[in-house]
């Protein structure tokens, strides 16, 4: 493995000067050993502007590594002995908002107890940056990457926290927005002031001739609310690339400066205790005319020499990638050829997401098992994250193939699930709201909190339907725990909170019903957590078991991956992972009845259920019968 030039290292040296022989050592190991993980792609992205990128590249990374803190330096040295670190199965996640969920960034220090007792390790606080005025799309469009909202406290606030959360063993997760900045942001005032350096950070067209090119290939993310991905921007003259909405502007990763921008960006937050960076929209960051100008392969380039930067300066930092793309595309994400083991380590599992509520609806697994069982296998060294809801709406991800292969239509499936969780057909208990109506497709995506699409919105009085609700909520998330990777609740739905009624009275958020299901938490619900004759005190004590049980079972280690069983009958959906400390088979049964499941398939030697802790006796037939709507996990000696 080629080293790191001479010319390289004395950047560095001239950066560590003074500091101690032996930490000066470290970071020359670790620059040589990341060298060409670096180089390589700044080359292929840039070409003859590649060196001296790296040149400021490395300078910036040693300068970050001399004022880490001591802490910090430790954590790195820890994750670098315990690199599996995030594939634990003790690893539950929990995101939230921090003004929704506590208040302050301060505030949700307050409450690392409830968060520890649902098993979190790992906190995803949403976009708290600061971001523009008014309307900002939740946040993701930041004003300013050094500076927190001032709603919700100062960036010393976020370093504290960070350092209590780390404390508690809670890993610190924040969005790193590198598709776009707020119209608003420095360098878009400056393009906009005619700076000829800042226009170049952007994508910025005289006029429409090639934005039409462009555009005549590309989706509409946001058809309703933010048509069309060029924004006509009349101080600058021109038509901006806005993919989202129309104040956040794309930035031009094809200018290296724009790139050692972001690299001293995610130093900085790094060294303040960040420990993931979640990359948001990271799919669309590369820009190709012909093509929809997602996934394009540079992308990865991109993400890989980032990885480098942090990996010479703070290795404790990993990133996930937030790719909401079909599932071919996906696996990229986490490493495919070249570029194995070097760019993100975790990415969002939205198969999964949509195949728990599509399975959910029809009660029948066998598209799920399809769909679910076609997916290329992920790296061993990456984790997905799992999750049953987020911020985001549901957009219907279910190929056309996959439908048809188990006999049915895509677009009709798709508009029977839009149907279902707005609670239009008949005998729906959902109460989703639809999200994006795209007349030209037909697809219509869903928001509404967990309890609203799985029928607690709207049990009220009735007992056997709320029971029925909390047992959809309990099964999407040990669907979701027991896949393997990283499961993350989605803040209130471990409350069965139905959504926020008055979503649309905020500030900005009318055009927006993604905030139904963005909820303030209600205190005073969380104070029935205990209570197991209430709806929260179910759902709580639910995911909190699961989540005990799950920390102590091997076999659910990110490393192994999840394979989809063969099917007996359409209720159950049987899935096994074959861990060298033990095989463990989840059998979910989606329906409302009991159904079967043959048990020389699920139990090996020793087997026993763990969240029951209860040995399995089949019937005469060799069949085990499982209750409605209910998850069972098998745990048995290695097979
Ligand atoms: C991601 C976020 C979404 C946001 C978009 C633009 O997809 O999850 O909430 O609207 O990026 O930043």
């Amino acid at each position: 493995m080629p080293s790191a030039p001479p010319e390289i290292h004395e950047a560095a040296g001239r950066v560590l000067d003074g500091m101690d022989p032996l930490r000066r050592r470290t970071f020359a190991l670790r620059l040589d050993r990341w060298w060409t993980d670096l180089i390589d792609p700044l080359t292929l992205l840039y070409g003859d502007a590649a060196g001296a990128l790296a040149n400021t590249l490395v300078a910036a990374a040693a300068t970050a590594f001399r004022d880490r803190e001591e802490d910090l330096h430790e954590l790195d040295e820890r994750r670098l002995l315990a690199p599996d670190w995030f594939q634990q199965p003790s690893v539950i996640g929990y995101a939230a908002y921090a003004d929704r969920f506590a208040g302050s960034l301060a505030q949700v220090g307050d409450h690392l107890s409830y968060l520890t007792e649902l098993g979190v390790h790992y906190l995803h606080l949403m976009p708290l940056l600061r971001a523009r005025e008014g309307d900002n799309d939740g946040g993701y469009a930041v004003a300013d990457y050094r500076a927190v909202d001032t709603r919700l406290g100062t960036i010393d606030d976020l370093r504290l926290l960070a350092g209590r959360l780390r404390g508690a063993g809670i890993s610190l997760v924040i969005d790193l927005v590198l598709n776009h900045v707020a119209r608003e942001h420095a360098w878009a005032r400056a393009a906009r002031a005619g700076d000829p350096k800042y226009r170049n950070y952007f994508r910025i067209y005289p006029d429409r001739t090639e934005p039409d090119a462009y555009e005549s290939f590309l989706p509409e993310v946001f058809p309703d609310f933010a048509p069309g991905s060029f924004t006509w921007d009349d101080e600058a003259q021109g038509w901006v690339w806005t993919t989202f909405n129309s104040y956040q502007w794309d930035v031009n990763w094809a200018n290296p400066e724009v790139f050692a921008e972001y690299a001293e960006i995610v130093l900085f937050l790094a060294n303040l205790g960040v420990e993931v960076l979640r990359l948001d929209a990271i799919a669309f960051v590369w820009k190709r005319l012909g093509t929809d100008c997602q996934n394009q392969p540079e992308v990865h380039e991109i993400t890989q020499a980032l990885r480098a930067v942090v990996r010479i300066a703070c290795p404790a930092v990993v990133f996930k990638a937030e790719a909401i793309v079909a599932p071919n595309q996906l696996v990229q994400y986490l490493g495919q050829g070249t570029h194995h083991g070097k760019v993100s380590d975790i990415a969002y599992h939205n198969s999964l997401m949509v195949q728990v509520w599509s399975t959910l609806a029809t009660g029948d697994v066998t598209l799920t098992a399809r769909a679910l069982g076609s997916l290329p296998p992920k790296p061993s060294t990456a984790a997905w994250v799992t999750y049953a809801r987020c911020h985001d709406d549901i957009g219907w991800a279910i190929s056309d193939e996959d439908a048809a292969a188990v006999g049915l239509s895509g677009p009709a499936h798709r508009n029977f699930l839009s149907d279902w969780y707005a609670g239009r057909y008949p005998g729906s208990p959902a109460r989703g709201v639809v999200f994006q109506y795209n007349p030209q497709t037909g697809d219509r995506r869903i928001s509404g909190t967990a309890a609203a699409l799985a029928g607690l919105a709207a049990a009220d009085d009735d007992a056997a339907a709320a029971d029925r609700a909390v047992a959809r909520i309990l099964l999407a998330h040990l669907i979701v725990f027991g896949w393997g990777g990283i499961p993350v609740i989605w803040s209130g739905d471990e409350l069965g909170e139905r959504g926020d009624p008055q979503w649309a009275d905020e500030p900005g958020h009318a055009g927006d019903n993604r905030w139904v299901h963005r909820p303030r938490l209600d205190w005073s619900r969380a104070e029935q957590r205990h209570d197991p004759s209430t709806a929260p005190g179910r759902v709580f004590g639910g995911l909190a078991h699961a989540a005990r049980v799950r920390a102590g079972i091997q076999a659910l280690h990110a490393a192994v991956e999840a394979q989809v069983l063969p099917l007996h009958g359409s209720g159950i959906l049987p899935v096994i992972r074959r861990h060298p400390m033990g095989t463990h088979v989840g059998l979910y049964n989606v329906t409302t009845h009991w159904r079967p499941y043959p048990a020389h398939e699920a139990l090996g030697s020793g087997a026993r259920e763990m969240l029951h802790d209860a040995q399995l006796v089949p019937d005469p037939q060799g069949l085990l019968w499982l209750p409605p709507l209910t998850g069972w996990w098998i745990l048995s000696d290695p097979s």
